[in-house]
Order: C-alpha cells, then sequence, then structure tokens
C-alpha cells in the first residue's frame, strides 16, 4: 500500500502577519517549482494570519489548515471559531486534539470527537493528534493511552478521505527528544490496527499517520522511511522554509 506522503506544519502561536505571508510566499514559490510533487504539503497558521497565508498559497497547491476549531457553526461562543469560518476563509484542513489544546484548555477526546465531525460536515480534512506523556510512557501506559485516544476520538463518519491521525509523543514536543525508531514504528502500527477496529481494513490500510515531534532536516528521512509513517507534522522546524522544505524533501 502506497499512501501519499503528508508534510504538514504547525505554525502554533507564532507568526505576525508580515513574517506568514513571507513564509508562505516562500513555500509557495518551492512548491510551485516542483514539477510532481511526491508529498502533499499542509501549513497551519494561527487564525489571524490564515487570509493573507491564504493570499500568499494561492494557486500553489499547498493545503491551507486551521490548528483547532468548536462543533458549532456559529453562535455565542466568545474567542472560538467555526468549521464554516475556516472553509469561508480558505481552509482544507484542521488540527484537532493537539495535546497542548488537551493540555492547556482541557480538550477530551469526546470534544475532539465531536469537533471532527463538524469540521467533516465542512468538507475539512482533520488532522486528530494523540500521544502519551512522558509519566505515561515511563509507567507502561503509551499503547492503552494512544489507542483510548483514537478510538474515542475518531467519529464513525471517518475515513482515510477525510482524516489523518498524528502521533506526537507529548514529551518529544519542542523538546528535541525522538521517539526512537522502534518506539515510532511500534506505536505507528498499532495505531493503524486499531483504526482497523474502527473503521475496517480499508480505511486503516489507507489512511495517513504523520509522526510529531522534534521532526527536523536531519531526522526527517530516517523517520518517514518507516513503513507505517506516513508523513510528519512539525512545529519549530516548520516556521523555516528552508528546513521545512528539507523535511519534505529528504525523502528524494
Ligand atoms: P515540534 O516540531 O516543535 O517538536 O512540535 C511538534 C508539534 O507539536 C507539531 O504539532
Amino acid at each position: 500500500m502506497t499512501r501519499r506522503l503528508l508534510i504538514a506544519g504547525n505554525w502554533k502561536m507564532n507568526g505576525l502577519l508580515q513574517q506568514a505571508r513571507k513564509l508562505g510566499e516562500e513555500l509557495a514559490s518551492l512548491f510551485k517549482e516542483e514539477k510532481s510533487p511526491s508529498f502533499d504539503m499542509l501549513v497551519c497558521p494561527p487564525f489571524t494570519a490564515l487570509s493573507a497565508v491564504q493570499e500568499a498559497l494561492k494557486d500553489s497547491g499547498i493545503l491551507l489548515g486551521g490548528q483547532d476549531c468548536h462543533f458549532k457553526e456559529s453562535g455565542a461562543h466568545t474567542g472560538d471559531i467555526s468549521p464554516v469560518m475556516l472553509k469561508d476563509v480558505g481552509c482544507d484542513a484542521v488540527i484537532l486534539g493537539h495535546s497542548e489544546r488537551r493540555q492547556d484548555h482541557g480538550e477530551t477526546s469526546a470534544l475532539v470527537r465531536e469537533k471532527a465531525t463538524a469540521a467533516h460536515k465542512e468538507g475539512l480534512l482533520t488532522v486528530i493528534c494523540v500521544g502519551e506523556t512522558e509519566a505515561q510512557r515511563d509507567a507502561g501506559e503509551t499503547l492503552s493511552v494512544v489507542g483510548e485516544q483514537v478510538r474515542d476520538s475518531l467519529p464513525e463518519e471517518s475515513s482515510a478521505n477525510n482524516t489523518v491521525i498524528a502521533y506526537e509523543p507529548v514529551w518529544a514536543i519542542g523538546t528535541g527528544k525522538v521517539a526512537s525508531v522502534q518506539d515510532v514504528a511500534e506505536v505507528h502500527a498499532f495505531i493503524r490496527s486499531e483504526i482497523e477496529k474502527v473503521l475496517g481494513k480499508e480505511n486503516a490500510e489507507k489512511m495517513r499517520i504523520l509522526y510529531g515531534g522534534s521532526v527536523k532536516p536531519s531526522n526527517a528521512k530516517e523517520l518517514l522511511s518507516l513503513e507505517d509513517v506516513d508523513g510528519a507534522l512539525v512545529g519549530g522546524a516548520s516556521l523555516k522554509s528552508d528546513d521545512f522544505w528539507a523535511i519534505a524533501k529528504s525523502q528524494d
């Protein structure tokens, strides 16, 4: 089964308008120069920069995503953004259930599931994040935690066409610590088996599973060459076009 690689950048709370536009323009020109790219590329700027980055990416083929959304279409939800709004500003995708949302905003897998259903209704590709904390890994709970997050976060209508899973061990995010290739291979294969339990064999075979957590140009090739690793969700290194591009091209 060949799954097309997805190289996704999560800019998190970074990027004022001028920098965001510049980064978008640099990536758009690199992607356009590539005659037939062997990977999909997605960038997820903060909400305030979505419109500017949408302009910068126009017609480049790079996908645009939000970093979260509410499960309602509109209404009295101060500070929230709906999937309809993401669609309206030109988004193709949305990241849901990132560990920083789970930790900072108390998001549960049940909530992630509701958000995913709302996003799917708008035709957005959902990038659903799962991953264990260091304490959970030390306690030998990695597979049970990740398995539960996968089963509980995926709504019934999820398929390989509307959903991507991102495995991001919390202790590897922004720390420079990367999970070993053995650990990544084990968890990704396990996630695929969990997807099969809830969505069937075909979706499990086709669904892309990204790795995230201190991915950089120097370790991307090894991680992306693993059988069940179908791309990367990149934080820090997605803020520099050279680094992000080098990660995307590391398989060539
Ligand atoms: P870093 O690449 O900065 O470790 O962040 C990973 C991440 O959280 C992407 O969503």
